[in-house]
């Protein structure tokens, strides 16, 4: 379910799509976003399928309220670097990965963009990880979002050290045995 403040609130963070194949990927950024009631839009919009829609929703992006967009794309990647050159916003790429080339090719088309228009790049399939990025922005001018990433910051300290504890508890073969178990079930 949709958090009420992520339903009503104008979105902020724009994230987009070139395909429904991508979706898996890129619902981690909006799941990370919703978590944290940061207002986001989600859409499939294509740089080589629907180019017009493309170039309408850069140029309107910041017109209607978004702060930042999250673009991921795979092979050809060229949504993320398009909508860019449309838009002064920040846009975050996520490269898709791919059967053929595994995701390298989207990876290189993302991040090698032409000087004077950035594209800031995450790792190849890095969904979660853009939706981060684009709360540190947001939170540039939000003590309550600058506030939400220090605490999972916190809360991802605090998981490590729950690690380590478990590995000197148990030896390292038992706590083996017991994360194969998890991901079996
Ligand atoms: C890109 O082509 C999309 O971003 C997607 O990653 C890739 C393949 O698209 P589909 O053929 O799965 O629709 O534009």
């Amino acid at each position: 379910m949709i958090s009420t403040v992520t339903q009503l609130a104008k979105p902020l963070v724009g994230i987009i799509m070139g395909s429904d194949s991508d979706l898996e990927v890129m619902q981690e950024a909006f799941k990370f976003l919703k978590d944290n009631d940061i207002p986001a839009e989600i859409k499939i919009v294509s740089a080589h399928r629907t180019p017009d829609a493309m170039v309408r929703y850069a140029k309107n992006a910041r017109k209607k309220g978004l702060r930042v967009i999250i673009a991921g794309a795979g092979g050809s990647a060229h949504l993320p670097g398009m909508v860019a050159s449309f838009t002064t916003l920040p846009v975050v790429g996520v490269p898709i990965h791919t059967k053929t080339l595994s995701g390298l090719d989207s990876l290189l088309s993302i991040v090698q963009m032409p000087p004077g228009i950035p594209v800031a790049c995450v790792a190849i399939n890095g969904g979660l990880n853009a939706a981060i990025l684009a709360c540190q922005i947001l939170g540039l001018n939000s003590k309550n979002i600058q506030f939400m990433i220090e605490e999972y910051k916190k809360s991802l300290q605090s998981s490590v050290v729950e690690k380590s504890s478990k590995l000197e508890r148990y030896g390292p073969s038992k706590y083996q045995n017991l994360l194969r178990a998890l991901v079996k079930k």
